[in-house]
């Protein structure tokens, strides 16, 4: 075990999903281990799935987790696309009890993209007021200002038009309502436009796995804010837990 190697695990709706991260690189070492998110995917059920990927991944050291809901001082608060009990849920208990005597550190899912970004991927998340978005079952973000973290954003839940914005462009509401990318791109362009109105931040950088199409739809948004693609795709939520493990980040 190098010290520059930390675990990571992305807690997602269809999947859990952790591996050893080389923090020089932002690269995972050896694979990725997936294990699919129990049903329901209660907080002793998730928690039981991440140490059997530990155990399976052979790691002892520091643990970064990703979760999507607002984390503050470890205590999980939303619970928009995950099993409702996580909300209010301790997650140092929870963990003490699951991983005894192991140090855990649990943040929101975004905010882990939007470091690894800031870190490792596209240099202008590193300059300026930047909104990185997460594009999947449900919208996440990230608000960063010169590289630095303003955790536990919620854009997805913005009204827009009378919806959530999350409810109106999500990756899975284009998939459920079979849209095509012309027809998505004017919903995403209709939540950036919100975003921009409010928050006028100089970039935004757009993740979640439809941004591995980015082509076909990024060109297509009509907003006044530049819009790049993530450069780490769906490495992000792994790669900021384990950051978040090595520098005892609980947002
Ligand atoms: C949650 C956020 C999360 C996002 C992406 C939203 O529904 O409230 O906490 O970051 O989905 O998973």
């Amino acid at each position: 075990m190098s010290e520059n190697h930390a675990f990571g695990v992305d807690v997602g709706g269809s999947g859990i999903k952790g591996a050893v991260v080389d923090l020089d690189t932002g690269e995972f070492v050896g694979d990725r281990i997936k294990i699919l998110t129990p049903r329901p995917a209660t907080p002793d059920a998730v928690a039981e799935t991440i140490v059997e990927i530990l155990d399976r991944a052979g790691w002892a050291g520091p643990v970064g987790v990703t979760l999507p809901s607002v984390v503050r001082d470890q205590t999980a608060h939303l619970a928009a696309n995950i099993d409702p009990s996580w909300v209010d849920t301790d997650c140092a208990g929870l963990f003490a009890r699951h991983l005894p005597g192991r140090e855990v550190c649990v943040l929101n899912d975004a905010d882990a993209a939007g470091l690894a970004e800031a870190r490792y991927g596209d240099e202008r998340a590193r300059a300026g007021s930047v909104v990185l978005l997460t594009f999947g079952t449900g919208i996440g973000s990230a608000l960063l200002h010169d590289g630095e973290l303003f955790p536990n954003t919620e854009f997805g839940h913005l009204i827009v038009d009378g919806k959530e914005a999350e409810h109106l462009a999500s990756a899975a509401v284009k998939e459920r309502k079979e849209l095509s990318y012309p027809k998505w791109a004017k919903r995403v362009t209709k939540v950036l436009r919100a975003y921009e109105d409010l928050l006028w931040p100089t970039l935004f950088i757009v993740g979640g796995g439809i941004s591995r199409k980015g082509h076909k739809w990024v060109p297509l948004l009509e907003n006044r804010t530049p819009v790049v693609q993530a450069k780490l795709r769906n490495t992000a939520g792994i790669v900021g837990a384990a950051m978040a493990a090595d520098q005892g980040l609980r947002p």
